[in-house]
């Protein structure tokens, strides 16, 4: 489904006009589909039922408690990065036992909090942290189960800012210190081995980088089979792309039929971890036009959205589509999208054909992943509100920060 779509020539969400919803809650505004969520995710449930499973939605694409809840309800796992996210997990609802924790860094404390909280599974990244987990294990009487996080070294052909599965990015280990971890954490009293997991990149729009990563890890399963030791498990991770212009992006149906077969009679259990698939078109930033000005070679439209409130289009240069809430007739003029905040790259989009107004509201597509959750207080804005839409009713699901807000924890001298 798209969730946003037009009717009597205004946009919607779900079933509320967006013109209303800005009204309502004011400007820049970030507003989801609650059952655009549960549609994705159901999308990936679904296509990984012929196997035991376990979707975990990558909690760093959007944390927001309501996000969390819904997908938690419907029965997702997480799949986390910090002690902050595990307690936004647990605060939505979610359940530990369905949480894995990935990420290079984790801290002592951090582990110690996940074994308490009894989540699943640590994805493991390194040699240091299987030996840092296991003593903070043993020192609380626990084993801490583990997979460790594979660097295939494949390039996933994504911008390079989002690939995380070449020998050069820092994630992960290769597959010959993978062996020899493996047997030494065979060994180590305070850890459990559970299975094996990779990531290599996002937004990726041909499963083929994913396929040969796949056959990668098997073959170390196959290897570590034969030194005696077993996994039950493993962990494909995310990554899979969306349309944000008109890329063509894999449906989870699609990933899945090329997947499951390679897997066939292993017996081993499927964690998955999507994050944008699940989350970027379930989500709009909704911005009013303060301003249009002229430079003699440029027309900007100065929005009142800025990269601090979504700094996707300036860190990565990517382009998202921004459209009118209420389409005028008339002739297109090529505008840049740029935002209050006091730097160059402050911009959403360039020279964009759109026919508006001071005051019209545009839409920005794709925002519900890695929006909201990458905003920051740049220029001291508030963060926008965010507004859940669920059919015809809608949810202030994070309340516009206030100044209050922004200045807790500052102090005079
Ligand atoms: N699992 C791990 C270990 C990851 O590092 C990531 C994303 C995911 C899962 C989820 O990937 P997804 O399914 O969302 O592609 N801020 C960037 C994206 C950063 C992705 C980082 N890792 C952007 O806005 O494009």
């Amino acid at each position: 489904m798209d969730a946003f779509t037009y009717r009597d020539g205004q946009l919607l969400a779900e079933q509320i006009p967006v013109t209303e919803l800005a009204a309502r809650h004011g400007t820049p505004l970030y507003l989801y589909s609650r059952n655009a969520l549960l549609e994705r995710y159901r999308a990936f449930d679904s296509a990984l039922a012929p196997v035991d499973h376990l979707v975990c939605f990558a909690v760093k694409a959007n944390s927001n408690l309501a996000v969390l809840q819904t997908l938690a309800q419907a029965g997702a796992g997480f799949d986390i990065v910090s002690g902050g996210e595990l307690q936004r997990v647990l605060r939505a609802g979610g359940s530990a036992g369905k949480v894995v924790f990935s990420g290079v860094g984790k801290t002592e404390a951090e582990m110690r909090e996940a074994l308490d909280a009894g989540i699943y599974c640590f994805n493991v990244e390194s040699e240091s942290e299987l030996r840092r987990l296991d003593r903070v294990a043993q020192s609380l009487g626990r084993r801490a189960p583990i997979a460790l996080r594979v660097n295939p070294d494949v390039d996933p052909k994504t911008h390079p800012y989002i690939s995380t599965g070449l020998k050069k990015n820092k994630f992960g280990v290769d597959f010959a210190t993978a062996e020899s971890l493996y047997r030494e954490a065979a060994a180590m009293p305070g850890i459990e081995i559970l299975g094996v997991a990779s990531h290599i990149g996002s937004q990726l729009l041909d499963i083929s980088p994913l396929l040969e990563s796949l056959d990668k890890v098997l073959g170390l399963i196959d290897r570590l089979q034969a030194a005696g030791i077993r996994l039950r498990h493993i962990d494909v991770g995310g990554g899979l792309g969306v349309r944000y212009k008109d890329e063509v992006a894999p449906l989870p149906s699609d990933w899945a039929a090329a997947l499951l077969p390679r897997l066939a009679g292993r017996g081993l259990r499927v964690l998955t971890e999507p994050g944008r698939a699940i989350a970027a078109n379930a989500g709009l930033l909704v911005t009013r036009v303060e301003a249009i000005k002229d430079s003699g070679e440029k027309h900007f439209a100065v929005i009142d959205a800025a990269m601090n409130d979504l700094i996707r289009p300036t860190l990565y240069q990517a382009w998202m589509d921004i459209v009118p809430v209420t389409p005028r007739d008339g002739a297109t003029t090529e505008y840049d999208l740029v935002g209050p905040v006091c730097e160059t790259g402050d911009w959403l989009g360039k020279d964009r054909a759109l026919a508006i107004e001071e005051g019209d509201l545009l839409a920005v597509r794709g925002a519900g992943a890695y929006g909201f959750v990458m905003a920051s207080n740049y220029n001291t804005r508030g963060r926008a509100a965010e507004v859940m839409v669920d059919g015809g009713r809608a949810h202030v699901v994070r309340a516009r920060e206030t100044i209050d807000d922004l200045l807790r924890g500052e102090n005079l001298l």
